[in-house]
C-alpha cells in the first residue's frame, strides 16, 4: 500500500490516476476547487483552490497530517485560452503562470519542508518544448515547469523528480481543443480533432493504466528529467 497524493483529482488525468491508484488499495490524497463525483474510501479529498497559495500549507497540513509519500503527481493545470502571443493579453498570461508553474511551487515547497517524498512527477506538456502558433501562455508555463522539476532535482536529491509529457487524454481539456478551436488558425490542433475518438487519445483510465505500467521505466530517468510518455 502506497501514499499518493495528486493535485486537480476533480476531472481528467487527476481523477482517473486516483481512482485507479484507490482501486488498487492505495490511499490517494487529493486536492480540487470541485468535489468527486465519485467516492472511494481510499480517496481523501480536500476542496483547495491552488491559486489561493497562502492557504495551501495549512490545507496540505490538514490533509496529509506528517506521513510520508510514495509518490506525488503534480497535475492541476489548466490551458487557458488559444491565442496568439501577441494577442495574449498579461492577465491570462499571468493566470495560466500562477497555476501552472507558482502554485506548483508552493506545493513542493509545502510537501518537501514537511514530508518524506521519494517520487515526483509533474504532469507537463509536448507543449513545453513545441513552439506551435496559440499555445501561447500554456507553452510557456509547461516550459518553465519543466524548469522548476530540474531545479527542484538538484536541491532535494533523496527525491526523485520527473517531468512528463502525457500524451493526447481525452480530457475536458480536449472539450475546448477539439470542438471551439479554429484548426485553419491554429493549425497543431488537427492533429488533436483527428486523434480524438481514437486509440491515439485514450480515455482517462486507459491512460491512468499506462502510467501505472510505464511508472518504473519512467522513473529510471535521471531525476529532473523531462520524459515524453510517446516515446517509451
Ligand atoms: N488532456 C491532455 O491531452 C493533456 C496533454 C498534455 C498535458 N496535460 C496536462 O494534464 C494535466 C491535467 O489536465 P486534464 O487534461 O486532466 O484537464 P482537466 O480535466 O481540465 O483537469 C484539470 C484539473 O486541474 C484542477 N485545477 C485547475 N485549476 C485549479 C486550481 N486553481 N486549484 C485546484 N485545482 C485546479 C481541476 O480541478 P478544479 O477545476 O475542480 O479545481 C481539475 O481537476 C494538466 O496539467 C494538463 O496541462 C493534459
Amino acid at each position: 500500500m502506497q501514499n499518493i497524493f495528486i493535485s486537480g483529482i476533480s476531472s481528467g488525468i487527476g481523477q482517473a490516476l486516483a481512482q485507479h491508484y484507490a482501486q488498487k488499495g492505495h490511499q490517494v490524497y487529493g486536492v480540487s476547487r470541485r468535489s468527486l463525483s465519485t467516492l472511494n474510501s481510499n480517496i481523501h479529498h480536500l476542496k483547495m483552490d491552488l491559486l489561493q497559495h497562502p492557504t495551501i500549507g495549512k490545507g496540505l497540513d490538514e490533509l496529509l497530517n506528517k506521513i510520508d509519500l510514495d509518490l506525488v503527481i503534480l497535475n492541476a493545470g489548466v490551458l487557458g485560452r488559444m491565442t496568439s502571443m501577441q494577442e495574449a493579453t498579461m492577465n491570462e498570461l499571468k493566470n495560466t503562470m500562477e497555476i501552472n508553474l507558482w502554485s506548483q511551487k508552493v506545493l513542493l515547497d509545502c510537501l518537501l519542508q514537511n514530508h518524506k517524498v521519494k517520487n515526483v512527477i509533474g504532469i507537463s506538456s509536448g507543449a513545453a518544448i513545441n513552439g506551435n502558433l496559440g499555445w501561447s501562455g500554456y507553452s510557456l508555463s509547461k516550459a518553465a515547469f519543466n524548469m522548476l522539476i530540474q531545479l527542484y532535482a538538484k536541491e532535494f536529491p533523496l527525491t526523485h523528480f520527473i517531468a512528463l509529457a502525457p500524451g493526447l487524454v481525452d480530457t475536458p481539456m480536449q472539450d475546448y481543443l477539439c470542438g471551439e478551436v479554429d484548426a485553419v488558425k491554429f493549425p497543431s490542433v488537427s492533429r488533436l480533432q483527428a486523434a480524438r475518438g481514437t486509440e491515439n487519445m485514450p480515455t482517462p483510465s486507459d491512460f491512468a493504466i499506462r502510467f501505472e505500467k510505464e511508472l518504473p521505466k519512467i522513473l529510471q530517468f535521471d531525476s529532473g528529467s523531462y520524459v515524453d510518455l510517446r516515446n517509451l
